[in-house]
């Protein structure tokens, strides 16, 4: 009974007894019942006032309940409409529930609908408060929504703030070091000089996961410009190979370059991005191999094919699909974690994708890892380095 007070009906009906009828039966259920006799005054009232539930008679003198229903269902989901037929045909039946009736009811001559329609109602109010429910789940839902999102934003900010001002004091360390290792204040000790390139070695690692963070969260703004200018290739892959040599030899690991282009073959790209790109990939065949030779291939096709091939621990096939995912690291040798800050592929995936190249990876535990990279660059325009 509560429930009906907050529901208030609307019963258009040309029939006056009928109407009278319905009215009588629902305001001792305990609702609030207006009544309207024509198509046009229906249709004014349920414009201007919240019914939440309408009866409506299937034939009006000016107009068809279908076509009351056609014009007001979908505007507000939070009323229930109850088509009245004095003639329920299954016919009509099926087009008002497809034009957006809730209920049907057969006014049939011995009045046996007037003792159906509390349940009726009552079904209506449990449809209409379903629905505000569903709304207010939606509501609350897109406010923690809104909330993560900022709060995501703040995180974000503070994160590219923190990684920018992390900078500033790595160029200080980096700088004064170079200082003491060419001696500028003095000469150093055997021992002071292999203190010193310990602190060489963590300060480049820093600074390589700060650049990791800022070009990731740059890439993700879309904030990442490519500055495009002819270079010499093979230069340029040398440059990266001398880059990580050291780190080669002190595990043991040759590394085999195969460079199948013309030497002299300039490539239109960003320099930048592109030893970024090879340094990545190289140090990764370095650092995931404990043993064997990484083969460094830059070969001819249709495009410009780079292949960056290692003998090291390899990555099973679940694995494979996530390592080019921003901040996947996998438990890699001997279970601990790599060092790195598991951006490497990731930022690697979006630089290529930028140039209008692919990424692929081919991979087997435990016996080693093929990435390669393809370029939609012709080869053969050689031009003199
Ligand atoms: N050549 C490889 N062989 C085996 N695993 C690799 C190789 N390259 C990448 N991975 C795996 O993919 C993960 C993501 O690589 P990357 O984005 O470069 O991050 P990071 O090297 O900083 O860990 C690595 O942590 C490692 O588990
Ligand atoms: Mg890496």
């Amino acid at each position: 009974m509560d429930k009906c007070h907050n529901h208030r009906v609307l019963c258009i009906e040309d029939d006056e007894g009928v109407q009278s009828l319905i009215t009588m039966r629902l305001e001792r259920e305990g609702y609030q019942v207006d009544g309207s006799r024509s198509f046009q005054d229906g249709l004014k009232r349920a414009k201007e006032h919240p019914y939440s539930i309408i009866l409506i008679d299937y034939h009006l003198p000016d107009g068809e309940g279908i076509d009351f229903l056609k014009q007001l269902h979908g505007a507000d989901d939070e009323r229930c409409f109850v088509m009245l037929t004095g003639m329920g045909s299954e016919e009509i039946i099926i087009s008002a529930f497809h034009n957006g009736a809730d209920y049907y009811l057969d006014k049939d001559s011995e009045l046996k609908f007037l003792d159906l329609l509390p349940s009726v109602l009552m079904q209506c109010i449990e449809k209409i408060d379903l629905v505000r429910e569903k709304k207010r789940f939606v509501e609350e839902l897109q406010t923690k929504m809104d909330e993560a999102v900022r709060d995501n934003e703040k995180k974000d900010n503070f994160l590219t703030t923190m990684t920018h001002e992390l900078k500033t004091p790595l160029y200080t360390i980096t700088g004064y070091c170079e200082c003491l290792s060419e001696e500028v204040y003095g000469p150093l000790t055997e021992k002071q000089k292999q203190v010193l390139a310990q602190m060489q070695k963590a300060a480049m690692f820093l600074n390589t996961v700060v650049s990791d963070l800022i070009t990731m969260k740059m890439l993700e703004r879309d904030k990442v410009k490519l500055e495009k200018k002819s270079f010499c290739l093979k230069e340029t892959v040398q440059f990266c190979l001398d880059m990580v040599r050291d780190k080669a030899q002190d595990k043991g690991i040759s590394i085999k370059l195969e460079y199948q282009l013309d030497p002299e073959f300039k490539l239109f790209a960003d320099p930048d991005k592109m030893t970024q790109v090879l340094i990545n990939l190289i140090s990764n065949a370095i650092k995931y191999s404990e043993k064997g030779t990484v083969l460094v291939r830059v070969g001819q096709s249709d495009f410009l094919d780079i292949m960056v091939q290692d003998e090291g621990i390899g990555i099973d096939k679940e694995n494979q699909k996530k390592i080019f995912e921003p901040y996947i690291q996998l438990p890699s040798i001997k279970g601990k974690r790599g060092e790195g800050s598991g951006l490497g592929l990731a930022i690697t995936k979006r630089l290529i994708e930028l140039h209008g190249g692919e990424i692929a990876l081919e991979s087997r535990l435990n016996e080693g890892t093929k990435i390669y990279v393809r370029l939609p660059v012709k080869t053969n325009q050689c031009v003199n380095c």
